[in-house]
């Protein structure tokens, strides 16, 4: 039994933390947790710790807080920087990544507060080297918090993304908008406009775990005190595929799709994901018997193309006038007239930052 509890604190986009907390509490069965701006917080053991920097789709990174104090001048930062248990998180011999945030503080100067730390792992002496986590220190009126990383801040990174493409979301804000969709991954799913085809891969992820291929690290395996067998026993069993067509994306924009194949294949799964090109206005035909529509709508200065987003959007909501047999419903909008245009009845449920524009999502309501 593991004793030790680390204080966890996992970020994500200022208003999808009641998402996050649902998923960490499903991944860490009994957690406690509190919820702040822009991210929660829990004790866990290192097993719960591990379970959530490798499976959780929601979370931005996932960074542990090892010591906090008081120092206004160097001396004391350094001996309070001496008393951190640097030898479960950073080699010896390796020289991590340190980030500073200073404010309000007697010391302010962040690099040479960086120096501090970089001596104070050195004063532990020679070690065998290779890869660190990043360390972070922040001072906040002169009260010092250390943390360090156990899963880096491009986890939304799955290890699939072809380059190039327009705007596509953040794989971890399509997994929050796929866990609010409402939709039970057993139904079809259809994105109108897939662009990229993130939220299709997400939800394959959703329908299928273990089926996409997925290769990135996580620092907490440079962690000295990392256990593997732990690790090796939360590989996700490869479930089957659903079948072909069961999620689908359609765009009208042929280089989006074909960089959504792209991304398919990379990730292994070119025969569960189907990416098609279809215009809405042509879209219909296609879509599967029952599906959920979970979508990332155009919007943000390249995408917003005046009255061309407006029969996009018209055309979506006649779509789904006729087709009533879809459902739940999602939208991810950035413009206030997606409601007016599409001439249907929309709630919103979360509101959040993407991309510098204040997004919504957004649920039909039938
Ligand atoms: C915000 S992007 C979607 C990004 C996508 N979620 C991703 O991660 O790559 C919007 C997409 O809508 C597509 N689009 C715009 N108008 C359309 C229309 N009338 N019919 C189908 N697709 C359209 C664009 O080609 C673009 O790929």
């Amino acid at each position: 039994m593991s004793a030790t509890q680390w204080l966890t604190f996992v970020p994500v986009a200022p208003g999808l933390e009641a998402a996050l907390a649902d998923e960490v509490e499903s991944l860490v069965p009994g957690v406690k947790l509190k919820r702040r701006a822009g991210g929660v917080e829990f004790r866990v053991d290192l097993p719960g710790l591990m379970t959530v920097a490798r499976r959780s789709r929601i979370a931005e990174s996932v960074r542990v807080r090892v010591a906090r104090f008081e120092a206004r001048d160097f001396r004391t930062l350094e001996a309070g920087l001496d008393r951190v248990p640097w030898d479960a998180y950073v080699r010896r011999g390796t020289e991590p990544v340190i980030r500073v945030r200073a404010r309000r503080s007697k010391l302010i100067h962040s690099d040479a507060i960086a120096e501090r730390v970089g001596r104070a792992l050195e004063r532990r002496g020679p070690g065998p080297g290779g890869p660190a986590p990043t360390v972070h220190v922040r001072l906040e009126k002169d009260r010092v918090q250390v943390s360090i990383e156990a899963a880096d801040e491009l986890l939304h990174r799955r290890g699939w993304r072809g380059e190039g493409g327009q705007a596509p979301l953040r794989e971890n804000l399509a997994a929050a908008c796929l866990a609010l969709s409402g939709w039970e991954p057993v139904a079809p799913l259809w994105d109108p406009f897939c662009g990229s085809g993130t939220l299709i891969l997400e939800g394959l992820a959703r329908r299928a775990p273990g089926l996409l291929a997925e290769s990135q690290e996580r620092q907490i395996q440079r962690w000295p005190i990392f256990d593997a067998e732990t690790w090796d026993g939360l590989e996700l069993e490869r479930c089957e595929p659903p079948e072909g067509g069961a999620l689908l994306g359609t765009d009208r924009d042929g280089e989006a799709v074909a960089r959504a194949n792209g991304n398919a294949s990379r990730a292994g799964v070119a025969e569960a994901a189907r990416f098609e090109v279809a215009p809405l206005a042509q879209a219909e035909q296609r879509v599967p018997q029952g599906a959920a529509v979970v979508t990332n709508t155009p919007y943000g200065k390249r995408l917003a193309g005046g009255k061309d987003l407006r029969r996009a959007f018209h055309d979506l909501g006649r779509l789904l006038a006729h087709r009533t047999d879809l459902g739940p419903v999602v939208a991810l909008v950035g413009h206030d007239r997606f409601e007016r245009d599409t001439r249907l009845k929309w709630n919103t449920v979360v509101q959040f930052p993407n991309r510098g524009t204040r997004v919504r999502l957004v649920r039909l309501n039938r």
